[in-house]
């Protein structure tokens, strides 16, 4: 049984399979590949476009979505094994996956790390029991990767320079200020999709405790090894920013600093100059600008660049309608 747990475990052929059949439903809105199907969309963190684009993709394909809430609308849910479950969760993954799995045809997932120990969050612990014990496909909707917003993204820049051809291509990922710690699970993603896609690519971050997990630049650079892209990591914005194609934006906390978030804080604040505006768009190739969303605007991008036609943020979150739709029709066969 196949997952979509990152697009590293799904082959290059596969992916393209899954970009194309996003612009035919692009095109073609309605479908009965869902019909009588149902996905269960289990959130453990806040959502505005996961949620809704799954809701209404499964809608779209005649087929049903439930969301839950495990510690909300849901029972809260014990991961660990041989735990005594004299606390807060009132049922184990082992069975509310099991159970799920005899109501739905596939299981959607979002949990993002506690923040506290990344030796801990890097393992990725709730998605992987949920694929561990559901009997149907499991697909992240954000843990410590994004699957879903990559593929929105990828969509997004071939319909932007149209062609699916993206190699050659010079594409930015730059950390920018947050007044808190996020999650790194889109700024390992672009970086995932962006190398997978054969462009050249630059990290960029204030200092290398910015730098993401070895795991994902890892990835990063066998990517770049077989679709002939480059990799590089660099903390100077003007030589990073000249002569981009594409600038994608994100903010993380600093790994070495998870669970002793307060040092972090002042280091954090010295780099607000990371901010995306005009000044640095005009150092790329009439590049375009996009970001996940949520945005806090002129903290990590200024309303200029946010409303310049240069961004195309909104079609990005668009795709992730139609992308999921192709994730969740793949899963199904
Ligand atoms: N980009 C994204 O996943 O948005 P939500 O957090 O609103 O789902």
């Amino acid at each position: 049984m196949k997952h979509f747990l990152n697009t590293q475990d799904w082959s290059r052929p596969d992916l393209d399979a899954l970009l194309a059949q996003a612009a035919v439903f692009k095109r073609e809105k309605l479908s009965g590949a869902m019909k009588g199907r149902a996905i269960a969309l289990v959130f453990f963190n806040p959502s505005m476009r996961t949620r809704t684009s799954f809701e209404i993709g499964a809608f779209q394909l005649g087929g049903h979505a439930v969301v839950l809430q495990p510690g909300k609308d849901a029972w809260p849910i014990e991961f660990d094994l041989g735990t005594v479950m004299d606390g807060e969760a009132e049922e184990h993954i082992a069975e509310v996956a099991r159970v799920l799995a005899r109501y739905v045809d596939l299981i959607g997932v979002r949990a993002f790390p506690k923040f506290v120990d990344w030796a801990q969050d890097r393992e990725d612990k709730v998605l992987r029991a949920f694929a561990r014990y559901s009997t149907v496909p499991v697909i992240n909707m954000e843990t410590i990767t994004h699957p879903c917003q990559e593929l929105a993204h990828a969509l997004a820049l071939q319909e932007h320079f149209g062609t699916t051809d993206l190699r050659g291509k010079k594409f930015v990922l730059t950390w920018t200020y947050h007044p808190k710690p996020l999650n790194t699970a889109v700024a390992n993603s672009a970086l995932t999709i962006a190398t997978r896609m054969g462009m050249d690519v630059t990290l960029l971050c204030p200092t290398p405790d910015y730098v993401l997990d070895e795991r994902y630049l890892g990835w990063a650079q066998a990517n770049v090894a077989e679709s002939g892209g480059s990799f590089a990591i660099s903390h100077d914005i003007e030589s990073a920013y000249r002569g981009a194609d594409v600038v994608y934006a994100k903010s993380w906390g600093a790994l070495p600093y998870f669970g002793n978030w307060g040092p972090e804080k002042p280091i954090r604040d010295q780099y607000r100059h990371f901010i995306v505006d005009e000044a640095k768009m005009a150092l790329t190739n009439d590049g375009v600008f996009s970001h996940c969303l949520p945005l806090r605007r002129n903290v990590k991008a200024t309303d200029a660049v946010m409303d310049s036609p240069r961004c195309i943020a909104i079609h990005e979150a668009e795709n992730r309608l139609h992308v999921q739709k192709a994730v969740m029709t793949a899963l199904l066969r």
